[in-house]
């Protein structure tokens, strides 16, 4: 039999409510792009460096270790960062691998600051990080004469001691702020100027905190140089808001009906307020407030009201200045009336995530009418519908679907795959409370759904066994309100007498011997009397009734307590469970199931013919798949295995392995 740890949790998976009005001043934390430049130039300046409002993500602290460990002293204080200068030649080795964790903007600033050291190092990231493209930094860096050894030009990136790097004018390819300030960090490190031009303007905070610090920086147009060899002098740094965090808000807002909150002291920055223009350009109701300059950059405080927003073909020059914001923008675009149309942003793909499939797949998965272009994608707006979605680990995708789900009050959305949040929004949850909007992290549920003889009741009893989770056997609570309504002298026509039965049933499920569910109604075993014929008949009279489908819908997701939840049925993913952490459908062709209920006929002394039972297979899947109310139909998002020509044993093998691949396990950690 297959092992599974019993503590499996799903401490990844969250879900917001809506909340029926959203006012007040919010802040959401530091810039992220600004406390990364402001962890290395502080540590290569003379002198000492404060920061306040330092972001205080995972991403951030990666680079704050990474100078640690490079021999900086780096004084964390929570409220503000001290750290004591080296100079641009004090760097010391480091006595291990630099790890950048899923920082793509640490790696990618590191790698010009390591390239240029008289000593070798290793930058190492997680698994998305290592799938991340380093080419782009790789190849000017080597150009400048630094030494770069890397596996198909992504992390680990190992830099071999460097002689006098070479000043470079690099033509950029790509618009990126990342390739940029590696080679001008670099550059630094090189006699003479660096120059680097980009096709379209990325984000300014390098060449404007590097001026900040007293080096030569000349901007022209597309073309920014640093003169190499500079003395940077210690800075008091204020890091304003994050406008990539506030984005997610703002759109939370915009597409509330109830919404008038401010934003304070964001940073509006001409190369990062894509996002701003995008949104009004949809109709949204931003309106800046008290703008003034922090430390080089321009701040704001951003008033967001409810709006009715409408599809755009957003404009390709607005791309590079809101090449974060997409995620939630794709939500926003989803909740508006009409399309919106997205080319020329094949650089999503290469981020956290290949953000467009990630967007789509969730929104597709949620019943938005929405497709992948090569570099983009189209979205008409639509209404969301319940499920279980996947962040993908990628910390913008899975807030975007997260604030989906507290803007669509009609549908149930959770969100899986969330760990990430704290690489750049330590405190969203947090902020989010303090909105009034409740999160709440659903108690695990995996639905196994199908066709009678199947398989699902003894799967689904093994499984629950397994995990030492509840179980649910959805067909034994109708039978169990047949048998009620027998005992009770209640028709099963008679509508109201059967709701209110339903809602009085005193049902309990346990795992009986020969891996068999045990019923218990009113405390009582009654597994024969609910399996009698008269009994199923009365059943399946009474379950097609909307009513008592409706009645009986509480009483099994009553079910759903912690630690978790299977749930075996017929419309358990499609209906009652739709945002499930796993759905499982399983089919058997018609002559195995009927085989399979002969057989176990017979060890029950019934004699019947293996053709009656066929037929009536056969008849049944026809009516029961094309019955109006919750048709026994696979989920859009389950995984259907085919059970014919398997034994119990293997079938509970593949769901285990589908349980591994789609449920957090506590022991992976
Ligand atoms: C960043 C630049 C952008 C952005 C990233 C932060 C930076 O990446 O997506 O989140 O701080 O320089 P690219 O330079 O790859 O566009």
């Amino acid at each position: 039999m297959v092992n599974l740890p019993n503590d499996i949790d799903a401490r990844d998976v969250f879900r917001f409510n809506s909340p029926e009005s959203l006012t007040g001043a919010f802040t959401v934390p530091g810039d992220k792009s600004i406390s990364h430049r402001a962890i290395i130039f502080g540590s290569l300046a003379i002198g000492e460096t404060t920061i306040s409002g330092f972001l205080r993500s995972e991403d951030c602290l990666a680079t704050l270790e990474v100078m640690r460990s490079l021999g900086v002293d780096i004084d964390d204080r929570g409220d503000e960062i001290i750290i004591q200068g080296v100079g641009l030649h004090g760097l010391q080795a480091a006595n291990k691998d630099l790890d950048c964790g899923n920082a793509g903007t640490a790696m990618r600033l590191l790698s010009g600051l390591l390239a240029a050291q008289p000593f070798g190092s290793t930058l190492v990231g997680d698994e998305s990080l290592s799938v991340r493209p380093m080419g782009r930094v790789i190849k000017p860096l080597s150009e400048m004469g630094a030494q770069i050894e890397s596996d198909e030009q992504t992390a680990p990136l190992t830099f071999k001691p460097a002689t006098q790097l070479k000043a470079i004018d690099y033509n950029s390819p790509i618009a990126s702020a990342q390739v940029k300030s590696a080679v001008l960090i670099a550059g630094l490190y090189a006699e003479g100027t660096t120059t680097v031009t980009e096709p379209h303007k990325s984000r300014d905070h390098t060449e404007t905190m590097l001026a900040g610090f007293g080096c030569d920086v000349e901007v022209n147009g597309l073309q920014v140089s640093v003169k190499g060899l500079p003395q940077l002098k210690g800075q008091r740094i204020q890091v304003p808001a994050d406008i990539s965090s506030a984005a997610f808000l703002m759109v939370l807002g915009l597409c509330h009906t109830d919404a008038d909150f401010v934003l304070q002291n964001v940073s509006i920055n001409p190369t990062r307020d894509g996002v701003i223009k995008i949104l009004q350009a949809m109709g949204g109701r931003l309106t800046l407030l008290n703008p003034k300059n922090q430390a080089g950059e321009p701040v704001a405080d951003i008033r967001v009201q409810s709006s009715k927003l409408h599809g755009i073909d957003i404009p390709i020059e607005l791309i590079p200045s809101a090449i974060d914001e997409f995620p939630v923008l794709f939500i926003a675009a989803a909740l508006a009336h009409g399309e919106t149309r997205l080319t020329g942003a094949e650089e999503l793909r290469h981020k956290e995530s290949d953000r467009i499939q990630v967007m789509i797949n969730g929104l597709q998965l949620l019943g938005i009418d929405c497709h992948e272009l090569p570099d983009g994608a189209i979205i008409r707006g639509g209404q969301m519908h319940s499920g279980l979605v996947d962040g993908s680990g990628d910390h913008r995708c899975a807030m975007s679907f997260l604030l989906a789900g507290a803007l669509q009050p009609a549908a149930h959305i959770a969100v899986k795959g969330c760990h990430n949040i704290g690489t750049s929004f330590p405190v969203f949850f947090e902020l989010i409370e303090s909105m009034g909007i409740a999160v709440e992290q659903p108690v695990p549920v995996i639905t196994v759904d199908g066709p009678s003889g199947v398989g699902k009741g003894t799967t689904s009893a093994l499984l629950a066994d397994h995990l030492n989770w509840h179980l649910l056997d959805s067909g034994a609570i109708y039978r169990a309100l047949a048998l009620k309504a027998e005992l009770s002298g209640v028709a099963t026509d008679d509508e109201a007498a059967l709701v209110k039965l339903a809602s009085q049933l005193q049902l309990e499920f346990a795992v009986g011997a020969e891996q068999s569910t045990q019923v218990k109604l009113d405390g009582q075993v009654v597994n024969e009397a609910l399996r009698s014929e008269a009994n199923g008949e009365r059943a399946s009279k009474i379950a097609p009734i909307p009513a008592v489908r409706a009645a009986l819908m509480q009483r099994q997701k009553d079910f759903q307590q912690a630690p978790g939840l299977v749930a075996d049925g017929r419309d358990m993913g499609t209906v009652v469970f739709q945002s499930a952490h796993l759905k499982v459908f399983l089919t058997a062709n018609s002559a195995e199931r009927a085989k399979r209920r002969f057989k176990q006929l017979q060890a029950r002394g019934v004699d019947v013919k293996i053709r009656d039972l066929l037929e009536d297979i056969e008849a049944r899947d026809l009516r029961d798949s094309t019955r109006k109310v919750a048709p026994l139909v696979p989920a859009a998002d389950a995984h259907v295995i085919d059970t014919s020509e398997l034994s119990i044993e293997q079938v509970l093998a593949q769901v285990i392995h589908l349980v591994r691949q789609h449920i957090h396990l506590s022991d992976q950690d």
